[in-house]
């Protein structure tokens, strides 16, 4: 059943009605238009637009309605444009035609926006809550290997050594910044469209401040014209699911290379494996690597909605139904792919021996010589050429840094000391880095139990807001 057609002569073609139809996909929001539709009728209850009598049978009615929604006794059927005309339908189906009421001083322009909010805020919260679970798993595993060095990487070729867990706890940084996004998301556009009716407000006045609140919201709108119009909300929440699907990305080509013959850093565990349809004995990484193409999606689906926007005429313009395919894309996206990526850091093993075995090898070392010099007062640029020289005298003659003689040290340096050679270890090199954001074990240890204190303190606030808004939520 349309919610137009007074003005029309004929039925839309069939082809229209395909093009037109979004119920397929906006089904989603039902549960959010049963809400929302509830603190509309409170609004036109209160403004003497419908009688308290019939505000208590149409009340009754969409909160059955609601439940069947929940447990799929309703749904939506073959001739329904969109979630809020199957909704209407169904209302009239269950309580007469009384259930129309509803429609006044609203219009599906200010209803799908609202909707579409409250959608969003109970996905990005489920979303912050799945990626505390996966920082946990990080942080759980750079404890663990807090004290085994490894080889740090630039250009992927060996820089200098680092503590492991300081390479792993990196990934729990990145991770907290996209879950304070989601935090910064709720503050910023926590306020609500409804009332703004097609574009112009309503004045049948029933009360957006009133809606609002009872729906969670922090406030209404300032502009109905701007209310309408305005996807910056579902664009900043694909940024946040994009950002966060290439953050995935990285973790996934990093264990996809260390689980690698050449590297065997990790093992990933056989129940987050997927084996070779032809070849026996493969055991191939394919959870990091979905982790690592789904940021493909995630990067699409926000720019297809940026491209949507772009040049759109304000208030609201059919085009604006193409805000949420996209979007219910990278929530659902994220939804799997997250608790999968979580287990299987989980249940990562690290070959601890063959991290460390190699930490010292690429000359990882020649940043100390240069610093050694350097703490005696030489400019750095004279102490760099000191220690390249140094590299350069190893390569040609097949040795290591810390196998070059006193007299080799002092024809390149007079400075370069024989105590230099205390310097020459990778545990040196690494102990030497005690400052707040360095690599040595004690800043390291530091560093993770600051992660597991922000890790708990975004786990108490995603449990309160999801607490603040489910008492809305539930019809
Ligand atoms: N299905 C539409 C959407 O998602 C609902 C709003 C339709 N409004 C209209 N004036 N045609 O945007």
């Amino acid at each position: 059943m349309a919610l137009w057609g007074g003005r029309f002569s004929r039925q839309p073609a069939q082809s229209v009605a395909a093009l037109s139809r979004s119920v397929d996909f906006d089904w989603r929001l039902a549960p959010y238009d049963i809400k929302v539709n509830l603190a509309h009728l409170d609004g036109l209850v209160a403004a003497g637009v419908i009688a308290a009598g019939n505000g208590e049978v149409i009340r009754a009615g969409l909160k059955a309605l609601g439940s069947e929604i929940v447990t799929g006794k309703f749904t939506y059927n073959d001739n329904d444009e969109d979630v809020h005309s199957a909704i209407e339908r169904g209302l009239i189906t269950k309580i007469g035609a009384i259930g129309g009421a509803l429609r006044a001083g609203r219009s599906r322009n200010d209803l799908v926006v609202t909707d579409f909010k409250l959608y969003l805020i109970d996905h990005l919260l489920e979303i912050a809550a799945l990626t505390t679970d996966l920082i946990a798993a990080f942080n759980v595993q750079s404890e663990k290997l807090v004290e085994v060095i490894a080889p740090g990487f630039t250009h992927l070729q060996h820089a200098q050594p680092i503590v492991f867990g300081h390479e792993l706890a990196k990934h729990s940084q990145a991770l907290l910044r996209d879950v304070d996004r989601i935090g910064d998301w709720i503050v910023r556009n926590n306020f609500s469209p409804l009332g703004s009716g097609a574009l112009a407000g309503s004045g049948l006045q029933p009360n957006p401040e009133a809606s609002a609140q009872s729906l969670g919201f922090d406030g209404v709108l300032a502009n109905s014209i701007d209310a309408v119009s305005d996807r910056d909300f579902a664009a900043e929440a694909l940024f946040i699911m994009a950002m966060l699907g290439v953050h995935l990305s990285r973790i996934g080509e990093e264990f996809t290379l260390w689980s690698t013959t050449e590297f065997a850093w990790v093992v990933i565990d056989d129940a987050y494996s997927t084996g070779s349809s032809i070849m026996p004995q493969k055991k191939n990484p394919d959870i990091a690597e979905l982790a690592r193409g789904k940021s493909g999606r995630l990067i699409g689906n926000l720019t297809a909605l940026l491209a949507t926007l772009k040049g759109l005429p304000f208030a609201y313009n059919r085009d604006l139904q193409e805000d949420k395919e996209p979007t219910f894309d990278s929530v659902e996206t994220l939804l799997v792919l997250l608790p999968a990526l979580t287990g299987m850091v989980e249940t990562a093993k690290f070959n601890t021996k063959t991290i460390s075995n190699e930490a010292h090898s690429g000359f990882a070392l020649a940043t100390e010589i240069a610093d050694y010099l350097a703490k005696k007062s030489i400019p750095f640029a004279a102490a760099h050429g000191a220690a390249g020289e140094c590299v350069k005298l190893c390569e040609s003659s097949g040795i290591e840094l810390h196998e070059l003689t006193e007299a080799q040290l002092q024809a390149i340096h007079p400075e370069l000391k024989s105590d230099l050679k205390v310097f020459l270890t990778t545990a040196g090199a690494v102990a030497s880095r005690t400052s707040s954001l360095g690599t040595s074990i004690s800043s390291v240890t530091k560093q993770i139990a600051d992660l597991k204190t922000a890790t708990a303190e975004a786990k108490g606030w995603i449990s309160n807001e999801v607490a603040r808004f489910s008492g809305m939520m539930t019809p």
